[in-house]
């Protein structure tokens, strides 16, 4: 399988009032087609940094974002991007909120079409009943759910997850987790998602990128995730191999902190 989302040698230097700050540096990555990758490291070592530049939504300092062949450069309706927090517009019903992007998407649609796509993403999510619901009127959960089917609707080439599920509560994020895996086993769309917790890259992806801490942060290390598909959560937590690989990953994490606690002593 080709290289379908590639990052190569990407920097990204802010300006900030102490002078230029060198958050990504030499950060390479390529995602296969269908493939899901996620993307882990400490707090504040530019996870959304890459993640927003992938969305063209942060201006690259240097380097390149290739997404399906062609290099970004702005926002696009070919890569669907989920925040943490689910951004709806509060005026819009659920089913607008989704139809605003469906739209322009489906210009040369009919409203019928279209009217037939938002449903079905809505009904996907579980949202089925609840599509003329105001955002004020939604749990927390049900609005990232609307934040998932919107994604999707937009069929992207490219998923960008950014902590989707950071927010909720632990039973919602498990409920949510199952739904995305759910969803992604459908379409088989390449995902990159962030995400801080080890269990929820291991349940979810194929691989795990580990980011080196900041400054001038790029990827640490990267561990395949052997484990078949569909993947059933309860077995996997039973199996030694599991505890393998999320030995493998705070390991790194935990040697990243040593590394960052040296760095601060001798600054
Ligand atoms: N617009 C900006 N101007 C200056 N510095 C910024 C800007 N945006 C982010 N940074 C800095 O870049 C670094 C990386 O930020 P980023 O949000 O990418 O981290 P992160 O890995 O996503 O963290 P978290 O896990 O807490 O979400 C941080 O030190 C942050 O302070
Ligand atoms: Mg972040």
């Amino acid at each position: 399988m080709g290289r379908y989302l590639e990052f190569i040698g990407l920097n990204k230097t802010y300006d900030t009032p102490s002078g230029p700050a060198v958050i990504v540096d030499g950060f390479d990555l390529a995602l296969s087609r269908g493939e899901f990758v996620t993307l882990i490291g400490h707090s504040g070592c530019g996870k959304s940094t890459v993640l927003s530049m992938a969305a063209g939504l942060n201006d690259i300092t240097d380097g390149s974002v290739v997404a399906g062949g062609k290099e970004i450069d702005g926002p696009g309706p070919d890569r669907g991007v989920v925040f943490q927090a689910p951004c709806l517009l509060p005026w819009l019903s659920a089913f607008e909120n989704v139809m605003l992007g469906v739209k322009k998407v489906y210009a040369h649609g009919t409203d019928r079409e279209r009217g037939d796509i938002v449903e079905h993403y809505l009904s996907l999510v579980g949202l089925g009943d609840a599509m003329s619901k105001l955002p004020a009127e939604l749990s927390g959960g049900m609005q990232q759910r609307v934040g998932i089917a919107r994604a999707f609707a937009l069929a992207p080439k490219v998923l960008l997850l950014d902590e989707p599920f950071g927010m909720l509560d632990s039973l919602t994020r498990i409920e949510l987790q199952d739904l995305l895996l759910d969803v992604w086993e459908r379409h088989k769309i390449t995902t990159l998602m962030v995400t801080h917790d080890v269990d929820e890259a291991l349940y979810l992806s194929d691989r795990v990128t580990m980011m080196t801490n900041g400054p001038a942060a790029r990827v640490g290390d990267i561990v395949d995730v052997p484990f078949e598909r569909p993947r059933d959560r309860e077995a996997l937590l039973e199996t030694d191999d599991y505890y393998r690989h999320r030995e493998q990953l705070i390991a790194f994490l935990e040697g990243q902190e040593l590394a960052r606690g040296a760095f601060e002593d001798a600054a």
